[in-house]
């Protein structure tokens, strides 16, 4: 089975390598196509992934190119894992809004929607040409931002499935304090993707979320950066992102102090990079696991090999919410508990959500659909209304000096700004 990987030349590919090697029986792979247009990390990276997959004893072949028509041909799945600027964009999205007294995230607030302008066209260019080599492969999107790409793929009709790893990286450290087989732990996943919330963790079908918060409340608590009193009155693990909104002000005066999440990337990339020339170096680094993307390799292997093998299982994963959430319109894309076999991912029902939780999702997901409309169609205006809708924002004179802000920090990548 061919599997390709648009940004191939990811720093991050190794971990998917390292999944691919571990979990080949469940999902055989004989060829990985690297697609990216960078040469030289491309010839970096193809060159630990050779080794990796030697050293594991692993019969895959690794393609190198940097075309999409040649890596997609005869792929049954394409990873979508680019980032369109690199870093140099990404710490222009976290230091720009703070001049707004608004949050610095690259998927959150301002910066994600000037991530969404800059990478919409680009993915959708890119699946248009895997669909005329590869009309019935899947495309799994780890491209940030991950809902409104998402959307964006499945309006243009691509056979597409969004991913994230918040949610198994839950899974994985509730079964690990459980002290049981992650596969016993399912969760009550929902929201929009980075707008999550545990709301029940299953363990072979008995909520223990209760217990859990009892136990590791404050644990948990201090792990988000979130007293553990509003933990209590959710009854709700949220993730990571919901600081952004739960503890905004505080999260602005933190990244006024500290080097941008970017400045630190782009050192580990460089260390990364320089690993990866060294043909001694036959493993995933230790260096790469702090990066945030743990565990996204065993998503993503389980995703595809759940689409290919058809078996129907319950993954987390970003989809139309096609009547899922009532309080949402159906073409939304929403990340919830599906089940994923041959014909894609249909999400399973979701209990009632509650006020406190619906009323953030609804503001942001209409937010992702102007934010869509401003990807798509450009214009300064569709690009404050994007930021007026965003909850985060919402002010007129911050959204429209937000707007001047990053239409002109983004120039390059924008050619109708
Ligand atoms: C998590 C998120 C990804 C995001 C990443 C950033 O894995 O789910 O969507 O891209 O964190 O990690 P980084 O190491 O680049 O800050
Ligand atoms: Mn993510």
């Amino acid at each position: 089975m061919k599997l390709a990987v648009v940004g191939g030349g990811s720093t991050y590919t190794p971990e998917l390598i390292d999944g691919i090697a571990r979990l080949r029986e469940e999902l055989p792979v004989s060829e990985i196509a690297l697609i990216d247009p960078d040469a030289k990390r491309l010839e970096l990276v193809a060159g630990i992934s050779r080794r990796m997959l030697a050293h594991a004893g692993h019969p895959a072949r690794v393609l190198a190119t940097s075309s999409v028509a040649e890596g997609a041909e005869g792929a049954r799945a394409v990873l979508f894992q680019l980032r369109v600027g690199g870093q140099a964009a990404r710490e222009v999205d976290e230091t720009l809004p703070l001049r707004c007294g608004c949050v610095g995230q690259e998927t959150t607030g301002a910066g994600g929607l000037a991530k969404a302008l800059r990478t919409v066209p680009v993915v959708l260019e890119i699946a248009s040409a895997v669909r005329s080599v590869a009309p019935h492969a899947w495309i799994v999107d780890f491209t940030n931002p991950v809902g409104i790409v998402t959307r964006a793929l499945l309006d243009a009709g691509h056979r597409a499935i969004g991913l994230c790893n918040v949610a198994i990286g839950f899974q994985r450290r509730f079964a690990a304090w459980l002290d049981v087989d992650p596969g016993r732990v399912a969760l009550g996943h929902v929201g929009l993707n980075h707008l999550t919330w545990e709301r029940s963790v299953c363990l072979d079908g008995e909520d223990v979320l209760p217990a859990l918060l009892a136990a590791h409340g404050q644990e948990i608590a201090d792990s988000l950066g979130l007293r553990p009193g509003l933990l209590r009155r959710l009854g709700a693990v949220p993730s990571y992102y919901l600081r952004y909104f739960y503890a905004h002000d505080a999260v602005v005066r933190e990244q006024r102090s500290q080097p941008s999440r970017a400045a630190q990337v782009a050192a580990m990339e460089a260390r990364l990079l320089e690993l990866y020339a060294d043909p001694a170096v036959v493993t995933k680094p230790e260096l790469l696991s702090r990066r945030g993307g743990a565990f996204y390799s065993e998503a993503a292997v389980a995703l595809v090999a759940s689409l290919l093998g058809d078996r129907g299982d319950a993954q987390i994963v970003n989809v139309r919410n096609a009547g899922t959430l009532p309080f949402l319109p159906d073409e939304a894309v929403i990340e919830v508990p599906a089940a994923v076999g041959a014909g894609g991912a249909v999400p399973l029902p979701v209990p009632t959500v509650e006020p406190l939780f619906a009323g953030l999702i609804a503001h942001v997901s209409a937010y992702e659909s102007l934010a869509l409309e401003a990807a798509l169609h450009g214009g300064a205006d569709r690009v404050r209304d994007a930021l007026l809708a965003h909850p985060l924002i919402g002010q007129d004179e911050t959204a429209q000096e937000l707007a001047e802000l990053l239409l002109r920090a983004n120039h390059a990548h924008l050619p109708w700004a």
